[in-house]
C-alpha cells in the first residue's frame, strides 16, 4: 500500500519547543525603547503574560512544553500530519522533484494559530488571569484565541480589523459561539478607536490599529492579559512544534526536504515550520533553503528596510529590529488577509538579513494564487486558507522549475490552514457563479 499520509503516534508529540536565538550566529538585535514618550518595556510588563515574555528573551535552545499544554495540543489532533502531495506530483508531471505539506489546517479552528494560543491561554491562567485581550486581522487569529480561552475558561476580548468583520461574518458567529466578545476596530471601546472614529466615522481598520486597541484595553483592565499572534519570538517559540514534527515525520519515510515553504504576514508558521529545520543549517548538520510567499500588497521582507520599527501604528509597543513597510503604510486589502502585515517576526528578518531565508511576492489581484488553492483542492482534494494557497503557489512554482532543470528537489510547504469559512473569496476570486 502507498500510504501518502505520514503520521506520529501520540507519544512522539514533542516535549519541548526550540528556541533557535542561541543558534544564531549573531545575536538577535534586542527591542529597543523609542526616544521619547513612556516607557514601551514597563507597559508590556504590565499587559503580556509573565512566562510569554520570559520566552521572549530566553537564550534557552529548548523550553519544556507543560504536560497541561501537551494534553490541550493532543486535545487539539496533534501531532498533525505530514503527506506526501503524489496527486498533485502526478498532475504536474513531476519526474524529479517531490512534494510534501505539513497539514496545519487540520485544526479546530482553522489554522495554525492554536498552537500559540493555547500556550497563552495556559499561561495566562497560571498567572491568574481570567479576560484574554487581542486583535485579528483575518480574523484565525481570534477565532484560536477565543477557542483557547473556553477550553482555559477564560473570557476573550477580540479587536477585529472592521473591513474583516464585516465581510467574514460566519468566522463572527464562530467566535461568538465560543462565547468571545468581538468588536469591529477602530471601536468606541477604547481613545485610540475614538481617536480614529472622529477623523472617519467608517474607517476600515488595520491591523495595526487593532493591536493599539488591544493594547490599550488589556492595560486598562485589572486581569486582562494581551496575547498577540505572531511576530514575537515566543510565539515563534510555541509555533516551533510544527516543525521539531515535520523533522521525525521525514525521518519516518527516509527522506530529507531541500526547500521548506511558507506563506509569511507576520511570520509565524513559516517560522514555526522552518526554525527548527535552521536550527539545524546552522549547526551543520543538514543543508535545507527557506522560502516564504507574501503578496505585493504586503511585501515586507521582499521590499522593506531591515531597521528598528514599531509593531503598531499607535506607537506603544517597543521598537524591534524588522524588515519593514513602515508602521503607518497602509495596505490594499486582499482576501489573503492575514499576510497584511507591515513588518515580518524579527527571527525571520535576521535569517533573512543573513540570507539563509528568501522570500517572493505574487501580485495583489491574487489570480495567480488562488488558482493554485483550485489546482491543490483538485488533487489532493484539501481546500485551504487563501493565506495558505500562496505557500502552494510558491511550492509548485519551485517544483516546476526543478523539473525544467532536471534537478531532483523535494519541497516541503506548510499548509497553515482550511479554507472552509472562505468560499466567498475563492467565489470571488475564481468567478465562481
Ligand atoms: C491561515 C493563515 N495563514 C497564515 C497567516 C499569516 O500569519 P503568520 O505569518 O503569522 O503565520 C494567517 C494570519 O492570520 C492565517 O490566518
Amino acid at each position: 500500500m502507498k500510504a501518502n499520509q505520514i503520521v506520529l503516534p501520540l507519544e512522539e508529540l514533542p516535549k519541548n519547543w526550540y528556541n533557535i536565538a542561541p543558534d544564531l550566529p549573531e545575536q538577535l538585535p534586542p527591542p529597543k525603547e523609542p526616544e521619547g514618550g513612556p516607557s514601551r518595556m514597563e507597559f508590556l510588563g504590565e499587559t503580556m503574560i509573565h512566562e510569554c515574555l520570559k520566552q521572549e528573551a530566553s537564550l534557552d535552545r529548548w523550553i519544556p512544553i507543560p504536560e497541561g499544554i501537551r494534553e490541550l495540543y493532543i486535545q487539539a489532533g496533534r501531532p498533525r500530519p505530514l503527506y506526501r502531495a503524489r496527486r498533485l506530483e502526478n498532475h504536474l508531471g513531476l519526474k524529479k522533484a517531490r512534494l510534501y505539506y505539513k497539514r496545519e489546517d487540520l485544526s479546530p479552528t482553522g489554522s495554525h494559530k492554536v498552537n500559540t494560543a493555547l500556550a497563552q491561554a495556559y499561561f495566562a491562567a497560571e498567572e491568574g488571569k481570567t479576560t484574554l485581550v487581542t486583535e485579528t486581522g483575518a480574523g484565525q487569529w481570534g477565532s484560536a484565541l477565543s477557542y483557547a480561552a473556553r477550553l482555559m475558561g477564560l473570557q476573550c476580548r477580540v479587536f477585529w480589523v472592521r473591513a474583516v468583520y464585516e465581510w467574514k461574518s460566519d468566522r463572527r458567529t464562530f467566535m461568538k459561539m465560543l462565547g468571545a466578545t468581538v468588536h469591529a476596530s477602530p471601536s468606541k471601546e477604547t481613545e485610540v478607536g475614538q481617536q480614529f472614529l472622529r477623523k472617519n466615522p467608517k474607517h476600515q481598520g488595520s491591523l495595526g490599529i487593532a493591536v493599539s486597541e488591544g493594547l490599550e484595553k488589556a492595560n486598562l483592565e485589572e486581569d486582562s492579559v494581551y496575547c498577540l499572534g505572531s511576530v514575537l519570538n515566543h510565539v515563534l517559540i510555541q509555533q516551533s512544534i510544527i516543525g521539531l514534527e515535520t523533522i521525525e515525520q521525514f525521518k519516518r519515510v527516509d527522506d530529507e526536504p531541500d526547500l521548506i515553504v511558507g506563506c509569511l504576514g507576520g511570520g509565524s508558521n513559516f517560522g514555526g515550520i522552518a526554525l527548527p529545520f535552521a536550527g539545524e543549517v546552522l549547526k551543520g548538520k543538514r543543508e535545507c533553503s527557506f522560502l516564504a510567499a507574501q503578496s505585493e500588497a504586503a511585501p515586507n521582507l521582499v521590499k522593506g528596510e531591515y531597521r528598528y520599527d514599531f509593531g503598531d501604528v499607535a506607537e506603544k509597543t517597543p521598537l524591534l529590529k524588522m524588515y519593514t513597510l513602515g508602521h503607518r503604510t497602509e495596505m490594499v486589502p486582499i482576501r489573503a488577509d492575514g499576510l497584511r502585515y507591515h513588518a515580518a517576526a524579527p527571527l525571520i528578518s535576521t535569517l533573512r538579513n543573513q540570507g539563509l531565508v528568501k522570500a517572493v511576492a505574487y501580485p495583489a489581484d491574487e489570480r495567480l494564487v488562488m488558482e493554485a488553492a483550485r489546482i491543490f483542492f483538485q488533487n489532493e482534494g484539501w481546500l485551504i486558507a487563501p493565506e495558505s494557497s500562496y505557500a502552494v503557489r510558491a511550492g509548485i512554482d519551485e517544483a516546476l522549475k526543478a523539473e525544467k532543470a532536471s534537478q531532483e528537489k523535494v519541497i516541503c510547504m506548510n499548509i497553515s490552514g482550511h479554507g472552509f469559512l472562505d468560499i466567498e473569496a475563492y467565489r470571488d476570486k475564481l468567478n465562481i457563479e
